[in-house]
């Protein structure tokens, strides 16, 4: 039985009229004095002020009792514990153990999951020292101080927040770049800034199989080898994390250059992996621990907090409210932070790629809407693009805000103007402008009284619109690590109200296999098309 049809649905569905009106959050406030306190939990140096959201203390309550109903507590239990939550691919998905502290009790495919861990992290550390003190150089024997990061999905959108994100971390004289993209445009803006003596490219790639990934690692060679290597100089340049150990080699990476990823990590969930590697490079090993250390405080809180208090299950709770109940499509993350600028993309691929599902785990079609769109940006940028829908069009988007008090950096009063427009947002978000608002607005500014009224319709905002604010003194590593757990913890426990499979994604394969097919097709070959996509493989084979 689909959650929706279940008692503790009906419970909850039976408060949906209670909070849309305008001026209902902000009479929640007016209620209660102790508002803010009572909906704001902090874990792991972040405060997270669930105050702005429709809740009080009976959804409240029904939202922790429909976590029960769907046996959230169990399934949390199940993840944590490395049982096959993956089903269709026959795994567990294991990326909390990555930055576990204890000595997990768990073996897959005969590995014991701690030590290969210890194992990898380990290596890590080695290799980082070696290049760090220049013992292990390129071929010319030049310190390698450049790092080229190719990969793509989860093993590239994380890894990109975590070296944006702590940038004033990094370590003196390092660089990172990223190849991503099949477009060539991409390798060959990056290409152009590289000094090849001193680069080193970290082929990551899970299956070692990805058709951008591999052309990009193949490019990235050619050019390599144009600009005064040779075959074996690419050992000295060319490392690799992957699970496919012998298509590695094959491609040139020395054996002792390679570092183990497991099928029991999934792709984008695995930026505190091996995968993590480019970045702990840039940043140094102890940055790259410390932000395993957040995410480690995150899971400890997730997995033992009860679930009226359990930041990652209300959150994700809140969004089955918005969404199954009031029918919210797409939830908003805003970072009122330049170096989380590309978060909302990486919790995009964690989250779309995981929740975008319509089967049970059962492998019934679901009856209800799963997954949310998410979408979002650097604050105050979208403020001059999109935060006009989030005020005055028609849809419901519940927001994030994400923001820090302290900078890494100080340019007169700048901050404080970003502190202060983030802050206004979520608050006209809350507050709105009523109609009696804007006439004495107008009014006071001496319109005519006709005027007045052809305008109130115009600038009325409603309000009433719920946000969370999600705030910390500044982006630390462990903070980042914290913060990025939160987000894989809520979309765990939405597929676990959802009862669907969060770490398989059949869904991308379809497009590969098509693209394979009409790679050909753009050669000259036979295929079966459809009209539309075969007249545009005419026009492009006619201007080849
Ligand atoms: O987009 C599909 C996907 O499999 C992602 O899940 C994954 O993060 C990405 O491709 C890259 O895969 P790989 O690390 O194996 O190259």
């Amino acid at each position: 039985m689909g959650f929706t049809r279940s008692a503790a649905f009906a419970r909850l569905s039976s408060h949906k009229d209670r909070y849309t009106k305008p001026g209902a959050l902000k009479s929640l406030f007016s209620q209660d004095p102790n508002r803010v306190e009572r909906y704001s939990f902090q874990v792991a140096d972040i405060n997270f002020d669930f105050s702005k959201h429709w809740i009080d203390a009976d959804v409240h309550t029904e939202l922790v009792a429909l976590a029960e109903s769907q046996g959230v507590t169990s399934k949390i239990k199940a993840l944590l514990s490395g049982e096959q939550v993956n089903p269709t691919e026959k795994r567990p998905a294991l990326h909390t153990a990555l930055r576990s502290k204890e000595k997990l009790d768990i073996t897959v495919n005969g590995e014991q999951v701690s030590e290969v861990i210890a194992d990898t992290l380990a290596q890590m550390r080695s290799f980082v020292k070696s290049v760090h003190e220049n013992v292990f150089v390129g071929h010319t024997g030049k310190p390698l101080r450049t790092i080229v990061n190719i990969g793509i999905g989860g093993s590239y959108l994380g890894p990109k927040v975590v070296s944006d994100a702590l940038a004033p971390y990094a370590k003196d004289g390092f660089e990172i770049r990223y190849i991503a993209n099949i477009d060539p445009s991409d390798a060959t803006d990056v290409l152009k800034t590289l000094d090849p003596e001193t680069t080193l490219f970290v082929i990551c790639s899970k299956s070692f199989s990805t058709l951008e990934t591999l052309e990009n690692a193949k490019a990235c060679r050619r050019w390599f080898i144009d600009n005064g290597g040779n075959d074996e100089a690419v050992a000295k340049h060319f490392i690799a994390v992957t699970t496919a150990i012998e298509k590695a080699t094959a491609f040139g990476i020395a054996k002792e250059n390679l570092f183990p990823m497991w099928d029991w990590v999934g792709g984008r969930y695995s930026l505190w992996s091996a995968i993590g590697l480019p970045q702990a490079l840039y940043l140094g090993m102890d940055v790259f621990e410390q932000l395993l250390a957040g995410a480690y405080e995150m899971d400890d809180h997730f997995a033992s907090a009860p679930l009226a208090e359990n930041v990652p299950v209300l959150s994700a709770l809140l969004g089955v409210w918005y969404q199954n109940v009031h029918g919210a499509g797409a939830h908003a993350v805003l970072t009122y932070d330049e170096r989380l600028k590309d978060l909302p993309n990486h919790l995009q691929q964690v989250d779309m790629e995981s929740n975008g599902k319509s089967s049970t785990l059962s492998g019934h079609p679901v009856t209800f809407d799963t997954g949310s769109v998410i979408w979002g940006g650097v604050g105050t940028n979208g403020q001059h693009a999109y935060h006009q829908l989030l005020h005055q069009g028609t849809r419901l988007i519940p927001t994030d805000f994400i923001v820090a008090w302290k900078s890494h950096n100080d340019i007169d009063k700048q901050h404080q103007w970003l502190v202060a427009n983030c802050l206004a947002q979520a608050q006209a978000m809350l507050l709105g402008r009523d109609e009696e608002q804007v006439r004495q607005e107008l009014t006071a500014k001496g319109l005519a009284a006709e005027e007045v009224e052809a305008l109130v319709p115009h600038k009325v905002i409603p309000g009433n619109r719920p946000s969370s604010l999600i705030s910390f003194e500044r982006l630390t590593p462990k903070v980042l690590g914290a913060l990025v757990a939160y987000y894989e913890h809520r979309i765990f426990v939405q597929s676990a109200i959802w009862d669907i499979n969060a770490f398989d994604q059949w869904g991308v394969e379809l497009g590969k296999v098509m693209g394979d097919e009409i790679f050909k097709a753009l050669e000259g070959n036979e295929a079966e098309l459809d009209p539309s996509t075969k007249a545009a493989v005419a026009a492009f084979r006619q201007v080849q």
